[in-house]
């Protein structure tokens, strides 16, 4: 597919991120209190939690899920140069200015819990190190292109992952090593803020100019953790591991599809971007492929799209947007049903039928329970 994508923003949208920015850095939340992890190490006794994991992991399991989670955050660098270089291309001092104020100093805080944890299984610190900077020394390979609205897309699937990761890894830990776990837990809530507010950044974009849609769609499609280029050993393990661990896949797949939905601001736009998404991965929509669905779609009009956007919005356990099956006129002449009250039952038969053939994890790649 061939597409010309060109990224640019209204007048006034740059200066609009900058206040969200300076926002973030004058909030409680915009630089996290050091912590001092200094002979911490010797109190977290994660070896204890080896009799107690989950059929299907063992040790070296929890040892590799913990190296995953160390070298991912400390290639900081080199995950910045990228959005570095995107917001000068691009001219978007906002996106340098979050990266450089807010997200750096506090991602260099990341890898410590995680190098304590593996210390308390035996590693020396001089080992892990060492695999620290061979990590370091590599060169990222970022495959989700780098205009800022694909950046900051990616930014929110990166986090959102991560996020969970850390807070699988408290989830095993929790029993018997509790302090680790809260460790775990501390670092998994900054990376919840990061992806609200790559988030926010994403949707401030996308809603002064819909047609960067497209782009957060090539972001979505293309998106690779970094792992696979940076750790491959370890990140090609990671969903055998997740299995095991209890990640619910499915429900990943439907908050992933709750966070892309909130960009477009409105039910169209977000029933554009699945389609966009399913388009350029082939991913049939209702049991039509995916040309054949926009065709469709297409001929509707704008209420396709909202119609798409909606059964999303059901199928995730959103609520209807304001209006939507509760129209003014939405009542009974008589025994006779208005207009407006037979439209409204219309597309809610519509909107059933679309729910009831939606599999949202073919979106984001998840495997399917169905
Ligand atoms: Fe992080
Ligand atoms: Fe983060």
């Amino acid at each position: 597919m061939s597409r010309l994508l060109t990224y640019a923003l209204p007048e006034g949208t740059n200066a609009h991120i900058d206040d969200l920015v300076e926002e973030i850095e004058r909030s409680p939340f915009g630089s996290p209190t050091p912590v001092d992890l200094a002979g911490v190490y010797e109190r977290l006794h994660i070896k204890d939690v080896v009799d107690d994991l989950p059929e299907g992991l063992n040790e070296e399991d929890l040892r590799g899920i913990l190296m995953l989670a160390m070298l991912t955050e400390c290639a900081t660098d080199s995950y910045a140069a990228v959005f570095y270089e995107g917001a000068r291309d691009y001219g978007t001092p906002w996106l340098t200015r979050f990266t450089e104020r807010t997200w750096v100093p506090d991602e260099y805080t990341h890898a410590d819990p995680f190098k304590s944890m593996l210390m308390s299984m035996g590693h020396s610190e001089a080992e892990l190190d060492d695999h620290i900077k061979r990590v370091q020394e590599k060169t990222f390979v970022h495959s989700s292109g780098k205009t800022p609205v694909e950046l900051t897309t990616f930014g929110i699937l990166q986090e959102f992952l991560t996020d969970h990761w850390h807070g699988m890894i408290a989830g095993l830990l929790t029993r018997r090593a509790p302090e680790a776990a809260r460790l775990a837990n501390e670092v998994k809530k900054r990376e919840t803020l990061h992806y609200m507010w790559y988030r926010e950044m994403t949707a401030i974009q996308v809603q002064a100019n819909p047609d960067l849609l497209h782009l957060v769609a090539e972001a979505v499609t293309s998106f690779s953790m970094p792992g696979m280029s940076l750790i491959p050993e370890y990140q090609s393990k990671a969903l055998d591991w997740m299995m095991p661990a209890g990640a619910d896949m499915q429900r990943n797949a439907r908050e992933v599809i709750r966070h892309l939905y909130a960009l477009g601001g409105n039910t169209k736009r977000a029933g554009e971007l699945l389609i966009e998404i399913a388009i350029i991965k082939g991913i049939p929509i209702a049991g039509l492929s995916p040309t054949r669905a926009q065709s469709i779609i297409d001929r509707m009009g704008g209420v396709g799209y909202s119609l798409l956007g909606e059964a999303v919005l059901e199928s995730v356990g959103l609520p209807m947007p304001e209006g939507v099956g509760k129209r003014n006129d939405n009542k009974l002449v008589g025994a006779v049903p208005t207009w407006g009250a037979l439209y409204d039952r219309g597309r809610g038969k519509l909107r059933s039928l679309i729910v009831g053939r939606l599999d949202l994890s073919t979106v984001t790649g998840a495997p399917s329970e169905k």
